[in-house]
Formats: structure tokens, C-alpha cells, sequence
């Protein structure tokens, strides 16, 4: 069985299952991001690679709008029955997507974020460069990583940081820096940048 794919794009029966195990376990990881992040109640933000939903949620509680992409239809029917009331009430929005094709108009949104979802973009400067078209001109992005493979290290982590600052740097981004924070198995390392 390959676990790696259903953490990429969980599919059937077992990708939903596999949503649950991450809801389950990336509170540490997420509230590390949102407390870098700093959102404020007039933002409109972005989450690719939502999976189960789950942060979306935290978003909401925050921000004024928060849409998701992500491009597995199982992790939109999760993502959606956990966030239903505020779909209804118009706060939240969830779309089945892809990074590198966004179904938004350019310069939409205050902030980006996406946690452990673009170590698996195909062209991660071709797909920041999409992500830039949709960000306002000065809007932050956070792309946070905590490596989970079997095995993973420290050293992983902060190789995973330094490969998202350079294609941010390729794509054009400005101000970008990391900030890591230690958990277990190994620490998040989240790089952040800002729309020129
Ligand atoms: C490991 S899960 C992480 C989910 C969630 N962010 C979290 O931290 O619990 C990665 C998610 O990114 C999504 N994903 C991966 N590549 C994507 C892409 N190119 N476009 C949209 N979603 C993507 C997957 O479908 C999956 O839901």
C-alpha cells in the first residue's frame, strides 16, 4: 500500500480515513503557522492542500473570507461537511483544484498559507507564480513543511525550508525568511514571503 500518495492526494475509502489521521494530529504544527501568520478579522485568505478541513476552520474563526483548494474530491467532501455553516453563511469557500491553476481572480486575497501540501507541487516556481497572481499586491504567503517520512530529520526539515525560499525567490517574492519551531517527530519550518 502507498501511504505517500494518499497524503498527496487521498483517494477512496482510505484517503478518507487518512483525512481524519491528519486532523487529529496537526494542531501543534498549525497553530505554530497561524501564530506566525497573524490574522487579522478584515483578511481575505487562502489555504491550498486544506485536506480534512480542519484549519480552515481555525481560519474562519479570524479571518472575514477564507477559500481552499485542493485537488482531492474526498478531502472537499470532508473539508465541506466540517466547515458547513460557514459555507452557508458565505465565510468560507471550498474548491476542488489544482495549486498550479487557481479558480480565483488575480489579486484576491490578503494572505496565502498551505502546510505540508508543496513539497508535493509538480513546478514549485511555476505554482508560486500562479499563487502570486491571485495575492494583492504586498500580501503575505506561508508555506510550512514538517516532513513525515519514516526517518525524517531535522536536517530534512530545514532542506524542505531552504528548496520553498528559493523557488519564492525564483517566483519573484520579497522579504522572505523562515521561522522553524521544534515538535515531534521532527520541527515545522514555515517560509514566509510577500507579493511585490
Ligand atoms: C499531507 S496533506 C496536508 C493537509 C493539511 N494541510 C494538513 O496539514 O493537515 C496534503 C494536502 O495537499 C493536497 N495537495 C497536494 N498537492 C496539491 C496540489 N498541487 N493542488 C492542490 N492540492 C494539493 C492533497 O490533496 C492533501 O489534501
Amino acid at each position: 500500500m502507498d501511504w505517500r500518495k494518499q497524503f498527496s492526494k487521498p483517494e477512496g475509502p482510505l484517503g478518507w480515513f487518512v483525512g481524519h489521521i491528519m486532523a487529529m494530529k496537526n494542531q501543534e504544527r498549525s497553530e505554530f503557522v497561524f501564530s506566525v501568520l497573524d490574522l487579522q478579522p478584515h483578511e481575505r485568505v487562502l489555504e491550498i492542500g486544506f485536506g480534512p478541513g480542519t484549519d480552515i476552520a481555525r481560519a474562519s474563526r479570524t479571518a472575514a473570507f477564507i477559500a481552499g483548494v485542493d485537488h482531492s474530491d474526498v478531502m472537499v467532501k470532508q473539508a465541506s461537511r466540517r466547515n458547513t455553516e460557514a459555507i452557508r453563511e458565505g465565510r468560507v469557500k471550498i474548491d476542488l483544484g489544482s495549486a498550479n491553476k487557481l479558480p480565483y481572480p488575480d489579486q484576491e486575497f490578503d494572505k496565502v498559507f498551505s502546510i505540508n501540501s508543496a513539497q508535493f507541487w509538480k513546478d514549485s516556481v511555476g505554482t508560486l507564480k500562479e499563487v502570486s497572481r491571485v495575492m494583492k499586491p504586498g500580501a503575505q504567503i506561508a508555506l510550512a513543511i514538517q516532513p513525515r517520512q519514516k526517518g525524517a530529520t531535522e536536517d530534512h526539515a530545514y532542506q524542505a525550508g531552504r528548496g520553498l525560499a528559493d523557488a519564492m525567490k525564483k517566483a519573484g517574492f520579497s522579504d522572505i525568511h523562515s521561522e522553524a519551531r521544534p515538535m515531534k517527530p521532527v520541527s515545522t519550518v514555515c517560509v514566509l514571503g510577500r507579493r511585490m
